[in-house]
């Protein structure tokens, strides 16, 4: 018979600290403020060291831990660099959350290579090398996790959302090899992959949704938690989200 704590189907996740890429706004600003909720340390992650402070004021106004690391994803031969410093600064890594991510909304034909290099870096290229750079600090956690914030253009074609969908379609398929590659060091994989969501991307790429029947990003953060306190001998590898106004199993 297993005590109570080996057989708890909840991992508690007060104490960890968490490196959110694209913590700005958005999404990632909601992680954030989520995790930090239930008393995990931020390591906030951006361009836009204002934005950044922003979300941080927030994080500490509630009794929160973030700090804020203006960081280009664009320069991937300084990732290994920049998560050294972040592990550095907090004494180590638990919870790498990939969620920095650029749309396009213009035809194929009408693509540069600089505009496709430049989202598939950060959309695919930065995630994989933050989880190879973060891997040493995730590993001596005991008890990590990845999450790779894709997208319902990870598995369906969008026009106009080809650079987009084919770079989420990468991270996707990434994830699922990471996942397997990681299994036996402790480190769980997941993907979250919503549909539209109340945020400056949706705006600006899908100005035709309603914004009223755009999901929430905190309900986002909600499944990040799901994913990350979920324990015993239960995980869930990928949880894709709809809006509700569109048809079920589709
Ligand atoms: N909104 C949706 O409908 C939707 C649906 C499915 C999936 N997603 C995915 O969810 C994630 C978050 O999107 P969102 O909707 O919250 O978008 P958003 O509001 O546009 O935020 C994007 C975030 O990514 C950061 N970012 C972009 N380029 C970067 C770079 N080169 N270096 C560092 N950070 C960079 C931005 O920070 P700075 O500009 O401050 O650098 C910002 O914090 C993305 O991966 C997106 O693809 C969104």
């Amino acid at each position: 018979m297993q005590n109570n704590e080996t057989t708890s189907p909840l991992i508690k996740l007060a104490g960890k600290t968490a490196l959110i890429t694209g913590a700005s706004r958005g999404i990632g600003r909601a992680i954030a403020l989520r995790l930090s909720k239930d008393g995990v340390k931020t390591a906030l992650v951006s361009r836009n060291k204002n934005s950044l402070g922003t979300v941080k004021k927030e994080i500490e106004k509630k009794g929160g831990t973030a700090r804020i690391y203006q960081f280009d994803l664009t320069s991937v031969s300084e990732i290994g660099g920049f998560v050294k410093r972040v592990a550095e600064d907090f004494g180590g890594i638990d919870i790498l959350i990939n969620n920095a991510g650029l749309a396009d909304s213009k035809p194929f034909e009408k693509t540069t290579e600089a505009e496709w290099d430049r989202i598939f870096t950060v959309n695919a290229k930065a995630p994989f090398f933050l989880c190879k750079e973060a891997l040493p600090y995730l590993v001596k956690s005991g008890d990590a996790g990845i999450i790779n914030i894709t997208s319902v253009v990870a598995k369906k074609g969008y026009p106009d959302q080809s650079v987009y969908g084919s770079s989420k379609h990468a991270l996707y398929g990434f994830s699922k090899a990471l996942a397997k590659e990681l299994q036996d060091r402790g480190i769980k994989v997941h993907t979250v992959g919503p549909g539209g969501v109340a945020t400056e991307m949706v705006t600006r790429v899908r100005p035709d949704i309603n914004s009223d029947n755009l999901i929430q990003p905190e309900a986002i953060a909600e499944i990040v938690v799901f994913l990350l306190t979920l324990g015993g001998n239960a995980v869930v590898d990928e949880i894709d989200v709809r809006r509700a106004g569109k048809t079920p199993w589709a």
